[in-house]
């Protein structure tokens, strides 16, 4: 892969979406800063660091949140880039970032923690009405304070999309039951999470990006829960029952305010009831779809996805049931089920 000497600053490379983009960041061989908070952290977070270091990445410690600390970082490290993967309850705090950016006046290209939908178009019920208002807050500084920006709205990530869990590729899918939202067949983009990293960081170096949402639209990954149930049904070899969730239910568990479990009910009735991810075309001027900038670049499909969640099943140990590899994906379903309760 070509080197690319832009100096990129990530926040939030411990979380879920951001060690993809780290990864992928350090994949290109570019100088890599990363920017990791001091205080208490979590064993797989100092695992994470510690991955992250031996890539080559350039750990810095300190807060988005702290102005002064951000500047003189952004100058000190000559920051061309900076990308920002922070989660759900800390998106406000980037108003000091972009103010941060905006005073040293040398940063080529910001992106905004963002990561999912056109959060000025889509427009789920609460409470994640606020969190895209919270985005929609940022993405207006950015404008105003004329910082270059592109804005990655991924869909996505290739995963059965629980709806209470925030970051579901973490989980493997079901292996007792489906839950399918409403009839099953409302359709959406799922995007492995290593091609959100890999097509995040050829946007951030693209002059097409400039000032632009950009979409992440794969064809071959746009299917309805029906099809995604079917294809997970192949890979293990059994039928599993399908349990409807109403779009009534998916509302009640948004209304039941539990966050961040509720954020995602919402997101989940917005997707897989309003079908948010399809109800617009990419045809406005800051708008640009990822496979038409890249179009010999492939996506990981959500098959092959998936093949990675049976590899993980066949290495859990067997808890006592005879130990070693299963044989058969029955087996596996058996094993998986009594090791996860
Ligand atoms: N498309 C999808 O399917 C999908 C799924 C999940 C999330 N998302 C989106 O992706 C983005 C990231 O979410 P996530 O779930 O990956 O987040 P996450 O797992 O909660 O991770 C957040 C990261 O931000 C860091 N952070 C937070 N505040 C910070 C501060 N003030 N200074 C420095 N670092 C700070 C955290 O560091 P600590 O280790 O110190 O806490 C952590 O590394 C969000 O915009 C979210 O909406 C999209």
């Amino acid at each position: 892969m070509a080197q690319c000497n832009k100096r990129t600053l990530i926040i939030g490379a411990t979380g879920f979406i951001g060690r993809f983009v780290a990864e992928a960041s350090l994949a290109t061989g570019r100088p890599t800063l990363v920017l990791v908070r001091s205080g208490a952290t979590s064993t797989s977070k100092v695992k994470t660091i510690r991955a992250l270091q031996e890539k080559g990445a350039i750990i810095l410690h300190g807060s988005m949140g702290d102005r002064n600390f951000i500047e003189k970082l952004l100058k000190e490290n000559e920051v061309d880039v900076v990308i920002s993967a922070v989660g759900g309850d800390s998106i406000l705090d980037q108003l000091t970032l972009v103010e941060a950016i905006k005073a040293v006046r040398t940063v080529k290209r910001f992106l905004p923690s963002e990561f999912g939908h056109d959060v000025d178009r889509a427009d789920p019920v609460e409470p994640g009405l606020t969190m895209y208002n919270e985005k929609r807050k940022v993405r207006r500084a950015v404008e105003e304070a004329g910082i270059p920006y592109t804005y990655i709205c991924c869909n996505s990530i290739a995963a059965w999309p629980y709806h209470d869990n925030t970051h579901p590729s973490d989980v493997l899918p079901p292996l007792d039951k489906f839950q399918i939202y409403g009839d099953g067949s409302v359709k959406a983009y799922f995007v492995a999470g290593t091609d959100i990293g890999k097509f995040t960081m050829k946007a951030v170096d693209d002059v097409r990006t400039l000032s632009k949402n950009v979409h992440f639209r794969p064809t071959c990954n746009f299917l309805n829960m029906n099809e995604l149930a079917s294809l997970w049904e192949k890979k293990i070899g059994k039928t599993l029952p399908k349990v409807t969730v109403t779009e009534d239910d998916l509302l009640s568990a948004a209304e039941e305010m539990c966050i961040p479990r509720s954020i995602v009910a919402s997101f989940t009735h917005d997707i897989f009831i309003r079908g948010c991810q399809i109800n617009f075309p990419i045809e406005g001027p800051n708008d640009i779809e990822v496979s038409s900038l890249y179009p010999d670049i492939p996506f990981r499909s959500v098959d092959e996805c998936f093949d990675d969640y049976i590899v993980e099943i066949q290495q859990q140990p067997a808890n006592g049931i005879g130990g070693g590899a299963p044989n058969s994906m029955v087996e596996v379903l058996a094993i998986t089920a009594a090791t996860c309760a």
